[in-house]
This record gives C-alpha cells, sequence and structure tokens, in this order.
C-alpha cells in the first residue's frame, strides 16, 4: 500500500446487494436491489449517536478513511427508544452504513498490532481521523479487516480496513453542554483517553513513522474543508437533537476546523503517546 497524499485516491470499496429485481423501465440497466446496513438511533444515554456518527463520516470519507458509506434514515414513531406516547406523531431520523460484510455476521475485533502491519498508512490514517473528530472510543472492535471487492472490479478480493463506530467521537455526551464540552477540548489530544475517559486509542503505541502521520494531517487540510465542516454541522443541527441547535453547530464548526488546523501541533505535544516514534522523528518540520 503506497503512502497517501493529497493526490492520491484512497482505495474504493464496493459494498452488497441482498437481493436483485427488475427496476423500473430505463435507458440504463436499472433494477431494484436491497442492501443490508445497520441503523443507530440516539438515546437517553447516547443523545449525540447520529450528529457524531454523520459528522465523522462525512469528514471521514473527504480525508479518505474507510467508514462504510451511510445517510440518514427515516425512522417511524414505532422504532423510536423510547417510544413516544401513542397519538404524538414523532419521526425520527437514524444513522445507517452500509454494511462492509455480504452477511451480518459478528466480527473478530482487529489488533492495533495486526492493522499496523497489515496497512501502516491506513492505520496512520486512522490517527489522524480520531485526532480531528476527538474520538474516544477507536478499541479494536470497532476496526475490522475485511476480505471484499475493491474497484477496479473484477480483481481479487482484497483485505479491506473498515473503521467505524464513531458514536463517542465529535460531542461528547456527560458534559455539562455542549457549549462547554467544545470549549474545554479544543486543545486537548483527548484519544488517548487521558482527558475525558474512554478508550486508549489502539493504534498509537503501533505507529512508527512520523511521516505517514504527516501525509494524513496534509490531506486533512486539503479536503476537509472550511465549506464541508460548516454544511454538515448546519445538517446535524437540523436533526432535532435538543441541546444542538445552530449556536452549537457553528461552535462545532469552530471546533472541527481548529482541530484540522493544529493536527501536527497536536501529535507533537502528545509525541509522549508515541512510544514507537523515534524522539529524533519529530523534530523535522512538517
Ligand atoms: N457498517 C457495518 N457493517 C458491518 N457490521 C457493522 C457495521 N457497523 C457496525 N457493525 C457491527 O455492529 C457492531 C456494533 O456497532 P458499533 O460498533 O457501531 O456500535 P456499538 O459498539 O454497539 O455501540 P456504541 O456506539 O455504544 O459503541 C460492530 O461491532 C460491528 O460488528
Ligand atoms: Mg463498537
Amino acid at each position: 500500500v503506497s503512502s497517501p497524499s493529497p493526490a492520491d485516491p484512497p482505495s474504493r470499496h464496493l459494498y452488497y446487494a441482498e437481493s436483485w429485481k427488475v427496476g423500473p423501465a430505463g435507458a440504463s440497466d436499472t433494477r431494484f436491489v436491497n442492501v443490508q446496513g445497520v441503523a443507530k438511533l440516539a438515546s437517553p444515554s447516547g443523545p449525540y449517536a447520529v450528529i457524531n456518527e454523520l459528522v465523522a463520516y462525512r469528514l471521514g470519507a473527504a480525508l479518505g478513511v474507510s467508514v462504510p458509506p451511510g445517510m440518514l434514515l427515516h425512522v417511524p414513531a414505532a422504532q423510536m427508544s423510547p417510544p413516544p406516547p401513542p397519538a404524538v406523531a414523532v419521526e425520527g431520523a437514524a444513522w445507517v452504513s452500509l454494511s462492509f460484510q455480504p452477511l451480518l455476521v459478528s466480527l473478530a475485533p482487529l489488533t492495533g498490532t495486526a492493522l499496523a502491519k497489515i496497512d501502516p498508512s491506513a492505520a496512520a490514517g486512522v490517527v489522524v481521523f480520531d485526532l480531528l473528530i476527538a474520538n474516544t472510543d477507536r478499541h479494536s472492535g470497532n476496526l475490522a479487516v475485511a476480505t471484499g471487492p475493491v474497484l477496479p472490479p473484477g480483481q481479487a478480493h482484497v483485505a479491506r480496513v473498515e473503521v467505524f463506530d464513531h458514536s463517542h467521537a465529535v460531542v461528547h455526551s456527560g458534559n455539562p453542554s455542549v457549549a462547554e464540552y467544545l470549549t474545554n477540548t479544543r486543545d486537548l489530544f483527548v484519544i488517548d483517553g487521558g482527558a475525558v475517559g474512554g478508550n486508549r486509542q489502539c493504534l498509537l503505541d503501533h505507529i512508527a513513522d512520523v511521516g505517514l502521520l504527516r501525509r494524513w494531517t496534509k490531506r486533512a487540510r486539503a479536503f476537509v474543508t472550511d465549506g464541508l465542516v460548516d454544511e454538515v454541522c448546519g445538517e446535524a443541527s437540523m436533526l432535532g437533537v435538543p441541546a444542538f441547535g445552530a449556536a452549537e453547530a457553528s461552535l462545532l464548526a469552530a471546533y472541527l476546523k481548529h482541530r484540522r488546523d493544529h493536527l501536527d501541533d497536536l501529535l507533537v505535544g502528545a509525541k509522549a503517546s508515541f512510544p514507537t516514534v523515534p524522539a529524533s522523528a519529530w523534530t523535522t518540520s512538517p
């Protein structure tokens, strides 16, 4: 696997349909398909889950990290938790990510050691992505390598890295307010589990090459644009999540842009968290 740069597109995964049917007539060969996905809903203990998955996916896709493609899914009142009282017409939005497996079977966790060996560049990309979105939950159960098809079609199926579960990134619940959380953590490394708790990012011990990390911070500056960040935060504010309105969306956009612009500083400031990077490697300027 070659190193990423702003010019190198990420690998493109092909996804799966469960069934195929004749589609509406048209000039192209159109079919009805059923695709499988994993949906996540907000809950009293995870009120920001959908916001977090939405923002993480859009930023991760722009960065080039292989987060399974996803979309907002309409949730009828009967599926909501807790269910709204009868006769109250409440609808919601969930986040659904396309299944990266042809069948929904349980996955073996992917250890940091294994990923760093299979694809050191992807491992560095996940660290930079988690740092950008302040992810507090990157353990080996939230990464996988699954064999599957990629572009160009027709080549042998390859080991694809899958990066998922961003419910505990972006806006952390359990804080007095969104504004307070964002203000307090803007300049903190966060992903080592130190500042706000959570899991120590499982790849930190397996990153040996600062150069790879910096290729990804450069990609973040090139592809995670102000326009993208503003747009997705604005969309998040329309999900009807209490305590996340226009003011919080604008604070979140400023927070994400700030982290994007200071990724290299955040990395150097946390160099003690990278035990396998030689100290001398940090002294070269990005
Ligand atoms: N896109 C996907 N394709 C295939 N399997 C998936 C996908 N997303 C999630 N899964 C499977 O579902 C499991 C649960 O999903 P996920 O890790 O996102 O949430 P969680 O760990 O249950 O919840 P929490 O948000 O509280 O951490 C994963 O461990 C994985 O096995
Ligand atoms: Mg998980």
